[in-house]
This record gives C-alpha cells, sequence and structure tokens, in this order.
C-alpha cells in the first residue's frame, strides 16, 4: 500500500532546527518519513536521526524509502515516544545528546486512509484506532464499555464537542441491544441525532471519531509524559519542534514550555501554515508550531 502524507511546514520545521552536518536529531513522530528524510540528507554521513514510530505500516514505508535513497545515517524504532528515554539509552549507551527533537503530533493521512484501520468514519473498517498494536484500551472496549459520563468526557474534552452528553446517550442507548464494532455502525448511531441534510462545514462523526483515537492511544499522556524527557536529551542550544492539531496538545506544549527555566521559547505565538500551503494540503490547516531552545 502507497503511503500518503504530505509532510505539513517542513520549511519551518528546518528553519528552526537548522540541520548542519554531523549534527544528531530525533524525529519522534516518522510517519511517512518526510522530516526524517529531509533532516536525515541535511545532516550527511557523520550525522543521525533517530526517529520513532508505533506504526509498523509508517516503519516498513520508511524502511523502503531509505534504502531506495542510500541513506545509512537513519535509526528506525518501533515504540511509543513516550519511551523515548529509555529508548535513546538502549540505541547509545553512552549518554547521546541531540541538536534537535521534532514531533508532528497526532496521525498521518496514510493511516487516515488505511481501511483495514478504523481511523475513517468514510469507510467501514473495524473499530480500532491504536497506532501500533493495541493501544491504552481498545476502541470497541471504549464504545461498548465506558460509562455514559466517561464518554461524554471524552467526546466533549478531546472532541470539543458540544453535543457530548446527546452523543454518549445514543451510544448507551444502542449497545443495549448490539454490540457496536464497526466505524459504520458508530456512524449510523451518530447520523440518527444529527441526519446528513443538517451538516454544515463537518460531519458530526469528525470530532468523535478524534475523540475516540485521542482516547485509545492515551495521546496527551504520551505528550506530556515525552515534554521533560525531550529536554534533557538536548545538547545546550538544542532545538525542539513540535506541531499539534488539537487544541488540547498546543495547551500542553504551550504550558510546558512556560513552566521550564531552562529554555528559551522562539516562537511567541504558535505558527501556522501559509494559505499556499493550507490550499494545496487542508490537512495542514489546523497544525500550530511551537519551538524552544535549549540554554547553557
Ligand atoms: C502526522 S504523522 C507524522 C508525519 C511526518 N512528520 C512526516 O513528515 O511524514 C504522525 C505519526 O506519529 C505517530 N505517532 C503518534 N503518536 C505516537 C506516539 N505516542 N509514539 C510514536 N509514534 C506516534 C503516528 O503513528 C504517525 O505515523
Amino acid at each position: 500500500m502507497a503511503y500518503n502524507h504530505i509532510p505539513v511546514m517542513l520549511p519551518e520545521v528546518l528553519e528552526y532546527l537548522k540541520p548542519r552536518k554531523g549534527q544528531k536529531f530525533i524525529d519522534g513522530t516518522l510517519g511517512g518519513a518526510g522530516y526524517t528524510i529531509a533532516l536525515a540528507k541535511a545532516v550527511g554521513s557523520n550525522g543521525l536521526v533517530l526517529s520513532t514510530d508505533l506504526d509498523q505500516l509508517a516503519i516498513s514505508n520508511a524502511t523502503e524509502k531509505i534504502e531506495q535513497l542510500k541513506l545509512k545515517n537513519i535509526v528506525l524504532v518501533k515504540d511509543n515516544f513516550k519511551n523515548l528515554a529509555a529508548m535513546v539509552k538502549e540505541e547509545f549507551p553512552v549518554g547521546q545528546k541531540f541538536d534537535g527533537i521534532v514531533f508532528d503530533l497526532g496521525l498521518s493521512s496514510a493511516q487516515l486512509d488505511d481501511e483495514e484501520r478504523g481511523f475513517s468514519f468514510k469507510s467501514s473498517g473495524p473499530l480500532d484506532m491504536a497506532f501500533g498494536t493495541g493501544g491504552e484500551v481498545s476502541t470497541e472496549e471504549i464504545i461498548n464499555e465506558y460509562p455514559l459520563l466517561e464518554l461524554t468526557r471524552i467526546f466533549k474534552e478531546y472532541g470539543e464537542e458540544r453535543q457530548a452528553y446527546r452523543y454518549a446517550k445514543a451510544i448507551v442507548e444502542a449497545r443495549k441491544f448490539i454490540r457496536i464494532k464497526t466505524t459504520a455502525d458508530l456512524v449510523s448511531i451518530i447520523e440518527k441525532i444529527f441526519p446528513p441534510r443538517f451538516y454544515h462545514k463537518i460531519h458530526p462523526a469528525t470530532k468523535l471519531f478524534q475523540a475516540l483515537r485521542m482516547e485509545t492511544n492515551g495521546e496527551l499522556a504520551s505528550l506530556t509524559g515525552v515534554l521533560p524527557d525531550a529536554i534533557n536529551l538536548l545538547k545546550p542550544g538544542g532545538k525542539i519542534v513540535l506541531i499539534s492539531f488539537h487544541s488540547g496538545e498546543d495547551r500542553i506544549v504551550k504550558r510546558f514550555f512556560k513552566s521550564r527555566t531552562d529554555i528559551k521559547i522562539l516562537t511567541k505565538r504558535p505558527l501556522v501554515p501559509g494559505d499556499s500551503e493550507t490550499m494545496a494540503n487542508p490537512r495542514a490547516r489546523s497544525a500550530k508550531f511551537r519551538a524552544a531552545q535549549k540554554i547553557n
């Protein structure tokens, strides 16, 4: 399967990280390897990029691309970036520090398009929104077993859905009669509450699917957990760049940056993609880019 993903804000990532020959970087979210390959080319054969992703699809695709490009300076690790400190210890037992670290959060377009997974409400797949094999909890379990108020909370907090309670209630009612197993089962429940003829811009399932994906993968907890480790792994003068697509994620990054006395914030306000990028790649629309530099 072709891995389709257009890297978001790549020129800005390179402008802030300023990779030079011989330097070492971490790409915490490999995806389609857009950032990884650009960084690997810039640092040359004496440099290195350690890239991680939970998803075998991303690792297999990147392995193939890297072979084709004959790049020898990329180390791929299939793991959750929340384990970054342990991962680095395992790969570099002598205590390696890095010139820069980047995280491009969320999911890739290739994952969204993969019908074997349950990321998209546009095709019918199993209710499985784990990035890797097995998330923190299965999506099917969340839908069929979470209490009403817990479902409401995740729809509200992670989906920013104003009608969270109504959707959660409809799911709890429906599961008295059937086990909800596929994305199509779920979409039909959602569409009973909000029929397609009333949509404005987005299908109501968009926000609920986002919420379920974030809960399945424990996304905010992984982000919160990795940030202090990422700063510890930077050399003095090293930079961290984060691109997020959800206000909860952006808030975590913003508060974390403000709470640290050992970093200088390089983006007072988050950068956003320019018009030409969002026209060419609408998925970039909600991106927020923040960067900071470790001080001595
Ligand atoms: C938006 S894509 C990255 C795209 C990439 N920057 C590129 O240029 O192609 C995000 C990737 O991060 C991965 N991911 C999300 N959360 C993760 C986590 N906690 N640990 C490891 N990988 C994660 C997803 O599986 C996905 O492949």
